[in-house]
This record gives C-alpha cells, sequence and structure tokens, in this order.
C-alpha cells in the first residue's frame, strides 16, 4: 500500500521564504499547497465580503480574524486532493486560537518547519519582491531575478510589501509566534533561512525524504 501521504507546516516571519521554498517542495513531493495569504488574497480579487474585510486587516498588518480564515484554511485542507496527495500549510496557523483549532480537528503535522531569518535580511527581500501575475511565480531583483524583459515587463507588487507594512507585519509576527511554536515543538524542524535558496531548500529536503522513508518501512512492516 501506499505511505500515509506528507502533511507539512511551514512558517516564518513575513518575507522569510515560505512561499520560494513550497514552491520547490510541491515541485519535488507533489504536495498541494495550501496558502493561507493567498487564499485571502483570492477572496479580495474576487471582491466578496470575507475579501472586503480581510483586505482591512492586511493593510494594517494585522492579522484577519478567525471567523474568516479557520473555516477558510478548513475547508481547503479537507478537499480531496489535499487528502490524497498530502498538504503544505503555509502561514497557518498564525495564533494559538488558529492552532488549537488544527488540533480540535486532529490534524497534526509530520513536521514543523520554521524558516529563521534575520530581521533586516527580511526588509530588503520584502521591497525587492515581485510576482508574476501570469505564473505566480515569485522573484526578487537583486535574489532571484526574471529571465526575460518579457517576464520583467509585466511583474507587479504586493499592495502590502512596503517597508513601512512590512514593519507592522513583523510585529504581529512577534506577538504570536512563540505561542504558535510551543505546540509543535515535539515536530519543529528550525532552518537558518539566511541563507541561499537552494542551501535553505537542501535542509528541507533532507528532512522531507527522511520522514518519508520512514513512513514507507512503518508501512511495509505493518
Ligand atoms: P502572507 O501572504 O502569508 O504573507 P507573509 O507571511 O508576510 O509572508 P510573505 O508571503 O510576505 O513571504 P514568504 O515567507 O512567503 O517569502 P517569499 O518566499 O515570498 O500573509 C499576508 C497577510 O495575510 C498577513 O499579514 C495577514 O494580514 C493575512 N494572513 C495570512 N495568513 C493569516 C492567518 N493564518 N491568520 C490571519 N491572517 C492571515 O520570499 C520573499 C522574497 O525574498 C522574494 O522576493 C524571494 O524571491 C526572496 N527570497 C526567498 N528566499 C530567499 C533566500 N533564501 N535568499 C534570498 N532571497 C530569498
Amino acid at each position: 500500500a501506499k505511505p500515509e501521504p506528507l502533511k507539512i507546516i511551514i512558517s516564518g516571519a513575513p518575507a522569510s521564504g515560505k512561499g520560494t521554498q513550497c514552491e520547490l517542495i510541491k515541485k519535488k513531493y507533489g504536495l498541494v499547497h495550501i496558502a493561507a495569504g493567498d487564499l485571502l488574497r483570492a477572496e479580495i480579487a474576487a471582491a466578496t465580503e470575507n475579501g472586503k474585510r480581510a483586505k482591512e486587516y492586511m493593510e494594517k498588518g494585522m492579522l484577519v480574524p478567525d471567523e474568516i480564515v479557520v473555516t477558510m484554511v478548513k475547508e481547503r485542507l479537507l478537499q480531496p486532493d489535499a487528502q490524497e496527495n498530502g498538504w503544505l500549510l503555509d502561514g497557518y496557523p498564525r495564533s494559538l486560537s488558529q492552532a488549537t483549532a488544527l488540533e480540535d480537528l486532529g490534524i497534526r503535522p509530520d513536521l514543523f518547519i520554521l524558516l529563521d531569518v534575520s530581521e533586516g535580511i527580511l526588509i530588503e527581500r520584502v521591497v525587492g519582491r515581485r510576482l508574476d501575475p501570469l505564473t505566480g511565480k515569485i522573484y526578487h531583483l537583486k535574489y532571484s531575478p526574471p529571465e526575460n524583459d518579457e517576464i520583467a515587463a509585466r511583474l507587479i507588487q504586493r499592495f502590502d510589501d512596503t517597508e513601512e507594512k512590512v514593519k507592522l507585519r513583523l510585529k504581529t509576527h512577534h506577538q504570536n509566534v512563540e505561542a504558535v511554536l510551543s505546540i509543535y515543538k515535539d515536530v519543529m524542524l528550525k532552518v537558518n533561512g539566511d541563507a541561499p535558496i537552494e542551501d535553505v531548500f537542501a535542509e528541507i529536503d533532507k528532512a522531507l525524504s527522511s520522514i518519508l522513508e520512514k513512513k514507507s518501512k512503518t508501512d511495509s512492516s505493518s
């Protein structure tokens, strides 16, 4: 039988590299990438009531209220593709109440990855970040520049990617992070996120393959 699929949470400060690593993990392991921030931006783009409310909080760098986020993420996690292929939860849970909501549903990850990045680097990463609206790919003007002029010409910036707003987002992160970490201490992998993209991925890759190997052993011995 197929081993149980991987269930992974990735966390870290704003612009610590979560989305970048998720692209690489998804490509190699075929997990379903569920990013709370992307789900919220999709609600904003669709001009739903939840989207309108969420934007007010996101513009202030604050957490969007649980009554919007908790159900939104839960519904996505329980979809058949995520259950069958495994999931990679990005930017959730971000508070004790969100972590408790997952625990109450009996949802626990195999691994909780924490990208640890120095504060000075975070600001530079936010200000230089650009997105390709066509492919969704994340770029950085200095660290991960677009491949050609055509892509460069269509890149956009996120509305909350200014130095002023990232400072507010960082403050919110610091207020909540310890409470979330306390729940996942036993499955935590802290990675030095200051390192180049490939080095960060190499460390994550090693941990994921070792978990998969253990899972397949347990499965074949049962
Ligand atoms: P969200 O969209 O999740 O934003 P965030 O946590 O601030 O994280 P980012 O997407 O900014 O960064 P990232 O870590 O993915 O970094 P990236 O890979 O792009 O949330 C936005 C808002 O939504 C929140 O403020 C909140 O209001 C709301 N929200 C979201 N989740 C919520 C929740 N659970 N509850 C309530 N509200 C919620 O990398 C950044 C840049 O650096 C890129 O340009 C990249 O190319 C570059 N880069 C990446 N890695 C490296 C590296 N190793 N070396 C050099 N450059 C690198």
